[in-house]
């Protein structure tokens, strides 16, 4: 395979519905050089990488490699010019074997002995780059972690001389994003080069030789790492604006009375063992939304679940409405008037082989309204929830549908009808209007607002940085596990909670 000695991308442009996620973009990326494409949520990074992979076609623009004009129409054409690309989400077939999964679509496996053949090329590029697997365990029994060596290695093995990583240390612990900046570092002391997407500052600044930032489908600017201030980077991504809190109607006065919720050293374990939060205090007023802003894998998820009671807490004592809730459960924590919209709605939100209807009640469904002594009562049951699929506009056949085949949009809704019914002491909404599209995202926030006003406390978590910032009143930045800060959002700058979501501290160091 030849070298990639250059590879430009010129004037690109690609829209989705009317609307540019790439606009006049201009990139070159060299030979032995880790270019990052840094950006926020939506900035236009995984599109423009889909272009270059030939998985989009771009509306306008060029793409040159080694100053000759080539056309990408797929995946295929991409690998055979030396591209590779390991997606955020991964392709690998569960059931398969590592060296199975490597094998697909790779070409010069011999006929003799194909699987000894592929073991071995897959030991050799493991040793050569730094990254251990076993060529023979099935792909289901592997971590994340150790599932993106193996895409990794794939696209080795295919003969990338470009590799684009997207996003790659979502999925990895601390040492596992060192391991994998290290075998970064051995392709490109080989000559090969890699394009980095990330929207954390810290490790762009570790791993890259250069930084483009893009804002808004825009290229907002390029510039050496060495030397390259955090400050800078992130007045790039953010355009520099200051967004003060967006009117979103009127606030309940301030209440003397006791807080909606008062958590004390909350300490929560993580899945892999270690504090994922440690020692968290905070309160939040009745009628007050508190958005927790940061980047995923900072403690946020387990703080929901802790909140919820679907996580024990290590350590720290949890009030609701004035009543000790620690260490209660999910159902008790909700006869106290705590609600959860989780993150993985499909597996905490909803049950998908139960009907709408039932979904509706779930939780609740002893309640007096819903039975009668020990028998349901199914005709008030499907009753309340043709009333929420009615304010709601849920997009279903009927109440007795499984909700498992409703849209994501739909369960979001449901969940949130079911969740935001009367006016519950605290709401934790994580991450509600992930995935959703527009409508359906601003009719959420727009319910999460009114509930608000009501006198209910939202505790919003949401990696969506204009989302908090147009419904909070207060901002929370969490990072590794505690709040870097806690801000009130008026005249908020945007930048400085950028800094403060990378890890850079209330001084805003460099
Ligand atoms: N397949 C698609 N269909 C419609 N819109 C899309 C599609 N892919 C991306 N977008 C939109 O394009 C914009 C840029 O998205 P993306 O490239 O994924 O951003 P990033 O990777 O920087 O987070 C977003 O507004 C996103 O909603
Ligand atoms: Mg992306």
């Amino acid at each position: 395979m030849a070298r990639i000695e250059s590879l430009e991308l010129r004037d690109i442009r690609k829209e989705f519905d009317g609307a540019a996620a790439n606009d006049g973009i201009s990139l070159t990326v060299r030979s032995g050089e880790v270019l990052a494409l840094l950006g926020e949520n939506g900035a236009g990074k995984t599109t423009l990488m889909n272009i270059l992979y030939g998985l989009y076609a771009p509306d306008a623009g060029e793409i040159l490699v080694n100053g000759a004009r080539v056309r990408i129409a797929g995946p295929a054409d991409a690998i055979r010019m030396g591209i590779g690309m390991v997606h955020q989400h991964f392709m690998l077939v569960g059931r398969h074997t590592v060296a199975e999964n490597a094998a697909l679509g790779l070409r010069g496996v011999p006929f003799l002995r194909p699987g000894a053949w592929v073991a071995g090329r897959i030991r050799e590029f493991s040793k050569r780059y730094g990254m251990a697997v076993r060529p023979e365990a099935p792909v289901w029994q592997l971590s994340a972690g150790e599932r993106q060596k193996v895409e990794i290695l794939k696209a080795l093995l295919k003969g990338a001389e470009l590799l684009i990583l997207d996003e790659p240390t979502s999925v990895l612990t601390d040492s596992e994003a060192s391991e994998l900046f290290a075998a970064v570092r051995r392709m490109t002391a080989e000559g090969k080069s890699v394009v980095f997407i990330s929207h954390k500052l810290t490790e762009v600044l570790a791993v890259s030789t250069r930084i483009a930032v893009l804002r808004k489908g825009r290229l907002a600017g390029t510039v050496p790492a060495a030397g390259a201030g955090r400050a800078e980077l992130a007045r790039l991504m953010t355009g520099g604006d200051v967004i003060s809190a967006a009117a979103r109607g009127p606030r309940i006065a301030e209440d003397a009375g006791a807080p909606a919720l008062a958590v004390e050293g909350l300490t929560v374990l993580g899945d892999l063992g270690p504090a994922a939060v440690s020692g968290l205090s905070f309160t939040l007023a009745r009628g007050e939304i508190l958005g927790v802003a940061g980047v995923s894998g900072n403690g946020q998820r387990e703080l929901g679940e802790a909140l919820a009671g679907l996580r024990p807490a290590e350590a720290g004592s949890l009030v609701v409405a004035g009543v000790d809730a620690s260490g209660r459960s999910p159902r008790a924590l909700r006869d106290l008037g705590m609600r959860h919209i989780p993150e993985e709605r499909l597996r905490l939100g909803v049950v998908g082989s139960m009907s709408v209807a039932d979904n509706a009640v779930l939780s609740c469904h002893r309640d007096p309204r819903f039975a009668k002594g020990p028998f349901l009562d199914r005709a008030a049951i499907r009753a309340h929830a043709q009333g929420i699929v009615d304010a709601y506009g849920i997009m279903t056949p009927s109440a007795d549908a499984r909700a498992g085949a409703l849209s994501g949009g739909n369960i979001q809704k449901l969940i949130l009808g079911r969740e935001t019914e009367g006016t519950p002491a605290v709401i934790v909404a994580s991450h509600p209007t992930c995935g959703l599209d527009i409508g359906a995202a601003e009719f959420v926030r727009s319910r999460l607002c009114a509930k608000a006003a009501q006198g209910s406390a939202v505790l919003l978590i949401s990696e969506d940085l204009d989302e908090v910032l147009r419904l909070s009143d207060r901002v929370a930045v969490m990072f590794e596990g505690r709040f870097a800060a806690v801000l009130p959002n008026s005249g908020l700058d945007r930048g400085r909670v950028m800094l403060l979501m990378a890890g850079g501290g209330e001084a805003g160091r460099d």
